[in-house]
């Protein structure tokens, strides 16, 4: 059952589009305190959920902030990320979930000052808060997926290997990637293209310099099957002659100051303004940009910089400098010298230069910080909604950075900006649950990692919990250590794993299609399905579909980890997609060696999956090679024709035996 409470006036987020009747009355298992929901966590509780924010699966034992944020360097300090997800599962001595629905500022306190206490507050007493009560923890997520609508769905092409680096800067740089992949028989069905692509990083330009003939290359590589995927950022460059930004002022377009002028911030391009994503006039016009790559073959794209990040605003960096040649004059005692380092640091998304813009909602002017969260959501939208008009017949990929509840019905989000750590594996898998509850299906880290140098072995155990998940992305930054796989001395061993990957797509999206149908998670904490005390502690293994189960390997050096089976379990050891073995374990506690050539996951007593003979691009997959792994069962596949925009009525359903 799903009660709503209403508090103040909320801000109508559309996170939830199913009529909910509002529940009068005082909001249950909370108490109301100076501004704040107040809960008593008794010592068994766990606390699930908050989508993409960092620490383990469990959320207890830290404070969150949910205000979306670029911050490439987090960690298990950080308290806010990209996305803002604000809906938990408390589960022990009683088990409900609740959604704050407040798009503004919301501080999580999960056991942080008190143990004892959970204590969430909205910057504001404008909010929408709705209770969950159910049988269990599935059975609560899948009445909120219910009402927060159906999971985006990506074309079949994009559960394929996709790589990206920021730093490819021409039709060559993009050719010798494909070309490798090619040459070393590595599966590929995507190549990213970052920043560069633009004339001078703006939005929907392509150099015509260093790309020519950019239609022809994307036919070329289209050819092979290798999707381009350009990314499209939020800040619309100030430049005259520009159509984006001369439509964008003259129709008022941008988000706004206070006196009415377009709002200016810093970003890649520099001076930019940022589109209003808030008023449906300036996101049909936005979207209907992005035809303008469409138009020349282009299926995919990622939306960054969308929380929006913003770099610095004019009147900060001349505050900021004004006071830094004060600083600098004479001779920088240790507290100026920090003083210094912290404004200079400060001028990059400064919650400051949020409250300076508003958005236009339906002619009235809403201030920025109190619908922060909505942003990048509403960017996705924009580009979903548009080109859903303008090819209609297919599904194009979207992927965002920032996002919100809801925004999983417009595109997957990867996620952020991580780094080439060893800790940032197992982070991203302890963000998988709180994604999958908050309807993020289609989703992934930068795998290798984004910031840092990357390593062999790194890259390898990476690929190997990566290949379960469904956007499987190697992205990394300019300045690092270059990760295509082709780069490496064990490239070969890299190859077999991305190898198996392409073996287990059938599974993967058919679990991926049951998840969104049913308004399941694809990646679970083990303790929703098994019962017991010690599965309740499993923090680095997740159930994958109704089938499997997943334990990574994410130490270095590591030639082997303890894994928890809740009952006995089919354990495959693979080094190969055809080169493995399969051993049962009994329920327990068991050490499971796997050299880096080897990886491992489990499959649940009495269940199969398929395996299909790998191929080098998701288009040639050939389902007649299919044969079921595991235990003597059958397996019901789902499937559709992986690229119609609508599955609805197209959807296949097999019993493979
Ligand atoms: C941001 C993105 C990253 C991208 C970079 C340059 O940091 O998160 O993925 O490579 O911008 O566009």
């Amino acid at each position: 059952m799903i009660s709503k409470y209403v508090f103040g006036e909320p801000f109508e987020t559309e996170a939830i589009v199913v009529d909910i009747e509002e529940t009068k009355g005082t909001l249950p298992y909370f108490k109301q305190e100076a501004g704040a929901f107040v809960l008593d966590l008794a010592e068994e509780d766990i606390v699930y959920g908050l989508g993409e924010q960092v620490r383990g699966i469990n959320k207890r034992g830290w404070q969150y902030v949910s205000w979306c944020y670029d911050n490439p360097h987090h960690h298990e300090d950080t308290r806010s990320l990209y996305g803002a997800h604000n809906f938990v599962i408390v589960s022990g001595s009683t088990t409900f979930g609740v959604f704050f629905d407040y798009p503004g500022k919301l501080t999580w306190d999960i056991g942080y000052t008190k143990r004892s206490l959970m204590t969430v507050t909205p910057e504001k007493m404008d909010l929408k808060v709705y209770i969950i009560t159910g049988e269990n923890e599935k059975d609560i997520v899948k009445q909120f997926r219910g009402v927060i609508g159906k999971s985006y769905l990506p074309p079949l092409w994009a559960f394929g290997y996709g790589q990206s680096r920021w730093g490819y800067k021409n039709e060559a740089d993009i050719r010798e990637v494909a070309q490798n992949y090619e040459e070393n028989k590595i599966p590929l069905d995507s190549i990213y293209m970052d920043i560069d692509y633009m004339e001078d990083y703006k939005d929907f330009t392509v150099n015509q310099e260093r790309f020519p003939d950019f239609k022809g290359l994307a036919q070329e590589l289209q050819g092979k099957g290798v999707h381009l995927v350009p990314i499209i950022d939020a800040g619309v460059k100030i430049a005259d002659g520009y159509d984006v930004y001369e439509e964008g002022v003259k129709e008022g377009y941008f988000c706004k100051n206070a006196d009415g002028k377009d709002f200016v911030g810093a970003v890649w391009p520099g001076k930019v303004h940022f589109p209003d994503f808030l008023n449906p006039e300036a996101r049909a016009w936005f979207g209907k940009k992005y035809e303008q790559l469409t138009s020349q073959g282009i299926d995919g794209f990622w939306n960054d910089m969308n929380e929006p990040a913003i770099f610095y605003t004019e009147d900060r960096l001349a505050e900021t400098l004004e006071k830094v040649s004060t600083l600098t004059s004479g001779n920088m005692g240790i507290n100026e010298y920090f003083a210094f380092t912290g404004m200079v640091a400060g001028l990059n998304g400064n919650e400051g230069d949020y409250d300076k813009f508003y958005h236009n909602v339906d002619g009235r002017m809403v201030n920025h910080r109190d619908v922060h969260n909505l942003y990048g959501m509403n960017m996705t939208r924009s580009a979903n909604e548009a080109l859903s008009r303008i090819v209609p017949d297919k599904r194009t990929l979207f992927f965002s950075r920032a996002s919100y509840i809801g925004a999983h019905r417009y595109g997957g989000i990867w996620q952020g900006d991580n780094k080439s750590w060893w800790s940032h594996i197992l982070m991203s898998m302890s963000q998988l649950p709180g994604l999958n509850m908050a309807g993020f299906l289609y989703t992934g880290p930068d795998m290798g990692g984004f910031g840092c140098d990357t390593t062999e072995d790194l890259m390898i155990r990476w690929l190997q919990y990566s290949l379960f998940t469904p956007l499987f992305r190697n992205h990394s930054c300019d300045g690092t250590r270059m990760q295509e796989l082709y780069r490496f001395s064990t490239k070969a061993i890299m190859g077999e794993m991305i190898k198996i990957r392409y073996a287990l797509i059938p599974y993967l999206y058919s679990e991926f299609l049951k998840a969104r149908e049913n308004d399941e998670m694809m990646f679970r904490p083990l303790a929703f399905d098994y019962d017991d005390d010690d599965t309740r502690q499993v923090d680095d293994q997740l159930l994958l579909g109704g089938e499997v189960m997943i334990a990574p390997i994410y130490k270095q050096n590591a030639k082997g980890r303890y894994v928890y089976l809740p009952e006995e379990m089919m354990c495959v050891r693979m080094r190969g997609w055809n080169d493995f073995e399969c051993a049962t374990f009994e329920k327990g506690h068991h050490y499971i060696n796997a050299d880096l050539h080897e990886m491992f996951f489990f499959i649940r007593k009495g269940c199969a999956i398929p395996l299909v003979k790998p191929v080098m691009s998701t288009k040639d997959i050939d389902y007649s090679t299919t044969q079921l792994l595991g235990y003597e069962a059958s397996y019901v596949l789902y499937k559709d024709d992986g690229i119609s925009l609508n599955n609805d009525g197209k959807l296949e359903m097999y019993v493979l035996e």
